[in-house]
């Protein structure tokens, strides 16, 4: 009888076998020795919760809110690029998965799906994940679509200016399936990888798109070209937050990419904390990297999250069955939140304090 999966790994086994070796080896992979990708969970597994006892935790609430929009628990999509690399449906049913969970979907600027096809199946909120393009006409045009679709806030990822070396890519000559393409670029017909490139074809893409000379002086511009909330994503050091709370940035979303750009850097729950006592409340801080159960949440937010992002198991759900299974990575991670919760003795989300951090 075929076991349905359990827990969040148990899908990555399913995707190991189900995708081809290249569509695993990039959703799977980290830069370099993949150092960083394995602290990540690592890092939390070194983490105890000191649990409290004789609290009446029968009731318990998950739900929150971020950047004043209320998400059921404490967890929101990540952004992730080439859904349709994991299912045919790709970020249309991941869309649909976080709006029936009642959560938010971060989308990529690299997605399978254009913004406005993702937005005429959400029934929640979506952000849209920005990427500076040297051309500022074509990220001006990214961000004015995003935002007259009804995107509700814009992340723009600060840790990729320069390409992470993901080795495994580089040995499969990653290339993007044929007919799938990145739907945002196709009115400045920047849709295709090269393919006519030794290595990845995406890090080609990258590097001679994407704006290394990106700096702090280009966020007053952003913000001067949307009227919706911006937050940072990507950053580690206490003092690049602080730097954000100066720009009126609205939230920071502590990560290192998943272990994707620079090999070595701290696992982001390493980073957390140093980042939220740096902003000073100035402004909302997420966390993504590693998460995988419950307990990792209820760390996390210990620690001083508002909430986490969530990347490669959803692309492990969605590869295992579209939107149900993204759903059913979902729904297995809430109830692991809910009884880690009830066992630390914490019958909502404020209830989670510094305290339990053993
Ligand atoms: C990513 N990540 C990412 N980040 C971003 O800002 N834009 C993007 O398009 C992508 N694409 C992407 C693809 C894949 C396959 C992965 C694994 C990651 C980083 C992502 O948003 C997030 O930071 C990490 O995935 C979080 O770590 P976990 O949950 O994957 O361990
Ligand atoms: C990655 C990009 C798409 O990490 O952010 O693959």
């Amino acid at each position: 009888m075929k076991m349905e999966p359990i827990n969040l790994y148990d899908f990555e086994t399913i995707m190991r076998v189900k995708l081809p070796k290249m569509a695993y080896d990039y959703y799977a992979s980290g830069a370099h020795d993949e150092i960083t990708l394995r602290e990540n969970h690592a890092a939390f597994d070194r983490i105890r919760l000191r649990y409290r006892v004789l609290r009446d935790v029968s009731q318990r609430d998950l739900s929150t809110t971020v950047m004043k929009e209320p998400i059921s628990m404490p967890v929101v999509i990540a952004p992730t690029a080439f859904h349709r690399m994991a299912h045919p449906d790709g970020e249309i049913a991941t869309t649909k998965a976080a709006s029936k969970a009642g959560t938010i979907m971060i989308l990529s600027t690299l997605a399978t799906s254009s913004i406005e096809e993702v937005m005429e199946v959400a029934t929640g909120p979506v952000w849209f994940q920005l990427y500076v393009y040297k051309d500022r006409g074509t990220t001006a045009g990214l961000v004015e679509r995003a935002e007259s679709a009804g995107c509700s806030a814009l992340v723009l990822t600060v840790d990729a200016q320069i390409w992470g070396q993901r080795e495994r890519d580089v040995r499969n000559c990653f290339r993007l399936p044929e007919g799938l393409s990145l739907k945002n670029l196709m009115p400045v017909g920047k849709e295709q990888l090269p393919r006519d490139v030794a290595g990845s074809g995406l890090a080609a893409y990258v590097t001679s798109l994407f704006d290394p000379a990106l700096s702090w002086k280009d966020l007053d511009w952003l913000c001067s070209i949307t009227k919706v909330p911006v937050l940072i994503k990507g950053v580690v050091h206490p003092d690049d937050a602080r730097h954000a709370v100066d720009y009126g940035i609205a939230g920071v979303i502590v990560s290192n990419h998943g272990g994707r750009q620079l090999d070595t850097a701290p696992a982001s729950i390493e980073a957390l904390s140093g980042i939220v006592e740096a902003v000073e409340d100035g402004l909302e801080v997420l966390i993504d990297g590693g998460i995988r159960r419950g307990t990792d949440v209820v760390k996390a937010l210990a620690l001083g999250a508002r909430a986490v992002g969530v990347g490669r198991p959803i692309i492990w759900g969605l590869a295992h069955d579209g939107e149900n299974g993204v759903l059913r990575v979902l729904e297995i991670l809430r109830s692991e939140i809910d009884s880690a919760m009830g066992l630390c003795g914490c019958a909502s989300v404020e209830e989670i304090s510094r305290d339990l951090i053993g």
